[in-house]
């Protein structure tokens, strides 16, 4: 039981990340099939990808580093929410899995709003803070190599495994999420899907095409909630699907290109897992500094889109 505290805000306390076990890169790629480093590379951006592992397996790992940074026990987190696209069976949801695994005794549910899975769970364990929770997990946790086709050269590509994950916790005031945004638009289902028990299948121009507007449309959304300007924004976190998308989407926000980070060139496109690996690597190269602005923004099939605005604060530190 916890009383709603509408008051409450919330700070990110800890954070890790875990990737697939094998590195597969572009030339790899190449002598399987008809495409080269060079095309892979112009095209994506991405150098190579970590294959390998269970999604309940990097979330564990993911989720253990983010407890231990934060310093809390398994017993001390009231509420796992597991954000995936590629959970390890139809049922049970994998958060039980790694609920089990971490040694928790709270809720956990899984939330599938594909690529745009961590940013949806990060907002909604925000909303689980106002309803009285102290300590949430948010784990995004992604094996795509199961569900991709190894014979499409066109998907098989873009796609790695792994895991991220944070720990979100209670605090007097507003706390560092300053504007939020989730969107959906359920009519361009068909451009990127898996049926159950299949492979994924894409247009990948469309998804190009719709990827820019839904990111830069969700992105001044949320700076617009913020009560901010994209001159505000200190650093973009972004879905790391291809470098063309987040250039194309950076140039459209007026925010320049130094300014977003990028992690795909080694792990290509994790989904849910993609925009809290790039936060681990922003945090942990020190570049974020107290008081800077964070724009977390993702897009995936659905089609969803989702951004947040955070606030680095000296309780981060
Ligand atoms: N190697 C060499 N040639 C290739 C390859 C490859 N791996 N893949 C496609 N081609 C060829 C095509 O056959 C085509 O040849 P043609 O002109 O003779 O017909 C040519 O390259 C151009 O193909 P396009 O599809 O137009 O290439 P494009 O520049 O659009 O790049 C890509 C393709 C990389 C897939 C790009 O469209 C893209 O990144 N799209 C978005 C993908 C994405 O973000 N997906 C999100 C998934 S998120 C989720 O929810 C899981």
């Amino acid at each position: 039981m916890s009383e709603i505290n509408e008051n409450s805000g919330g700070r990110i306390t800890g954070w890790g990340i875990a990737l697939g076990s094998e590195t597969i890169t572009n030339d790899d790629l190449a002598s399987r099939m008809d495409t080269s480093n060079e095309w892979i590379l112009e095209r994506t951006g991405i150098q190579e990808r970590r294959i390998g592992g269970s999604t309940a397996g990097l979330a564990v790992q993911a989720g253990q580093d983010a407890l231990d940074m934060a310093g809390y026990k398994a017993e001390d987190i009231d509420l796992l929410i597991l954000a995936t696209t590629t959970p390890d069976d139809q049922i049970p949801a994998t958060s039980g899995v790694v609920q089990h695994e971490l040694g928790l005794t709270c809720g956990a549910m899984d939330l599938n709003a594909a690529c745009s899975g961590f940013v949806y769970s990060l907002v909604t364990g925000f909303g689980f803070l106002k309803l009285g929770y102290k300590r949430v997990l948010v784990i995004g946790s992604e094996t795509l190599s199961r569900v991709t086709d190894w014979e499409d050269r066109s998907t098989a590509i873009l796609f790695g495994d792994g895991a991220g994950a944070v720990v979100i916790e209670a605090e007097a005031g507003t706390g560092c999420l300053l504007g939020w945004n989730l969107g959906c638009e359920g009519s361009l289902r068909d451009i990127l899907y898996a049926e159950v028990g299949g492979k994924i299948v894409m247009a990948g121009r469309e998804v190009f095409r719709k990827a820019v507007i839904a990111m830069t449309e969700s992105a001044k959304s949320s700076i617009a909630a913020a009560g901010l300007s994209s001159d505000d924004i200190s650093y973009v976190i972004p879905h790391q699907a291809n470098i063309r998308i987040i250039e194309s989407a950076m140039k459209r926000l007026g925010i320049a290109q130094n300014r977003a980070v990028s992690v795909l060139q080694k792990t290509g496109n994790t989904s849910s897992a993609s925009i809290p690996i790039a936060l681990s690597e922003a945090l942990n190269d020190g570049r974020v500094k107290s008081g800077d602005i964070l724009l977390l923004v993702g897009f995936g099939a659905g089609m969803t889109s989702a951004s947040a605005i955070i606030q680095w604060g000296e309780t981060n530190e």
